[in-house]
């Protein structure tokens, strides 16, 4: 058995004070965001954990890249019959999560995911190289294939189909956009006495904040 119970650290890199919190937690993401990055040392600072509550009632968590955040929400792209596009068809409720150690900080974004328009989509697809377009149309995501050989057959096989012709975008292939209703902002702090911010949307679209015991 590993015991890891003398694995601890102490956490010194930040504070998060309601003096300094902005009203809307979208600025306060992008706040950490490009601290994070400006940072350095966390090699993708846009990935996150995706959690959503499956066909079969559990719940799974994988990683996926964001790639827009605003106002509106976050969006990640991904094949819309995979199995967490098949999730979050039948239950739209998610969990976003963040762990950006280098700064010793988590955001938990619980949301409502809906699929992006076609026209947000298209724009997307349209800015990924050829091969990543490609990669998308060989691999029905999630499913059982029989072999590595497959994937590269399938592959090489739309490379020729495609040679100098637009590839055009599998209706199954898109972005989903997670409105947040509860956002989370957590900082590390000596002696395990962390920060803890909870926003929480109001029906009049404002945001409430209360800080939580670590
Ligand atoms: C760093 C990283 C980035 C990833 N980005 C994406 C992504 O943007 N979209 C995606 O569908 N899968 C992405 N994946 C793969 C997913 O983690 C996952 O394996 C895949 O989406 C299938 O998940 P599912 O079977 O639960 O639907 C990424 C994995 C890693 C480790």
């Amino acid at each position: 058995m590993n015991d890891l119970s003398n694995y601890r650290k102490s956490y010194e890199k930040s504070e998060l004070l309601e003096s300094t919190i902005p009203d809307d937690p979208i600025n306060l993401f992008n706040r950490w965001f490009h601290e994070v990055e400006d940072f350095g040392g966390e090699s993708e600072v846009n990935a996150m954990t995706v959690s959503t509550i499956g066909l079969d009632g559990f719940p799974k968590a994988r990683v996926v890249l964001l790639k827009k955040f605003n106002e509106e929400g976050f969006i990640f792209y991904t094949n819309y019959n995979s199995e967490k596009g098949r999730a979050i068809t039948q239950n739209p409720k998610v969990c976003l999560s963040f762990f950006w150690h280098t700064m010793e900080r988590q955001v938990i974004i619980k949301g409502i995911a809906h699929k992006t328009s076609e026209a947000i989509s298209d724009n997307y697809f349209e800015s990924r190289p050829d091969g990543s377009k490609l990669g998308a149309i060989a691999s029905n995501q999630s499913e059982i294939v029989p072999s590595r050989e497959f994937l590269e057959n399938n592959l090489k096989k739309l490379e020729k189909d495609f040679e100098s012709l637009v590839i055009p975008r599998p209706k199954h292939w898109g972005g989903f956009l997670v409105q947040p209703l509860e956002v989370e902002f957590w900082q590390g702090r000596p002696n395990r006495l962390h920060d803890r911010i909870k926003y929480s949307s109001q029906e009049d679209s404002s945001w409430k904040t209360d800080r939580l015991s670590p």
